[in-house]
């Protein structure tokens, strides 16, 4: 079983794209029992309350359903989780400052490393102050960077046959 988290700011708008459209991939699948998937963000801003609702309607406008109430990133997922993808650079410090050894500092990417479409900052770029194609966006470029990322781990840790993804 291989365990990732999802990092954002607040967890209610990058990340939740991230969670469901993993949690759909890896249903389509047929990878349930392969993967554990999961969404925190680094602040505590939002707390116990649901993803915001243009990130839902994305999902939705994609077929994808999310129940998910906000969480914040704690210390104890730098030993539960195999990896650890952020939105940013600056989730990527945040979560790098919480790691005390170096097995927990390997687990930590930035999501778009697994993009083959990536641009120059590997940045999904926040959508909270932006409008519906900004969603769509960011919902595009996580799509691209999970399918790669599922790819990648198969390849590397799974070891069977290429999946046609
Ligand atoms: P997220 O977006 O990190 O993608 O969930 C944000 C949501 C809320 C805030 C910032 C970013 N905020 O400042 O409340």
């Amino acid at each position: 079983m291989i365990k990732v988290l999802f990092v954002c700011l607040g967890n209610i708008c990058r990340s939740p794209i991230a969670h469901g459209i993993m949690q759909n991939l890896i249903q389509q699948l047929h990878l349930e029992n392969k993967f554990m998937i999961d969404s925190a963000g680094t602040s505590a801003y939002h707390v116990g309350g649901l993803s915001d609702k243009r990130s839902l309607d994305v999902l939705a406008q994609h077929g994808i359903k999310l129940d998910h109430l906000v969480r914040q990133f704690r210390y104890n997922d730098m030993e539960v989780f195999d990896f650890i993808l952020v939105m940013d650079h600056l989730n990527y410090e945040d979560v790098l400052n919480s790691a005390r050894t170096d097995k927990q500092r390997s687990k930590v990417f930035l999501l778009r490393s697994f993009d083959p479409e990536v641009s120059d900052d590997f940045n999904v770029p926040d959508p909270y102050y932006g409008n519906n194609s900004d969603f769509e966006d960011v919902y595009l470029m996580c799509e691209r960077s999970i399918r790669g990322f599922i790819q990648y781990t198969y390849k590397n840790q799974i070891n069977s046959n290429t999946l046609a993804i």
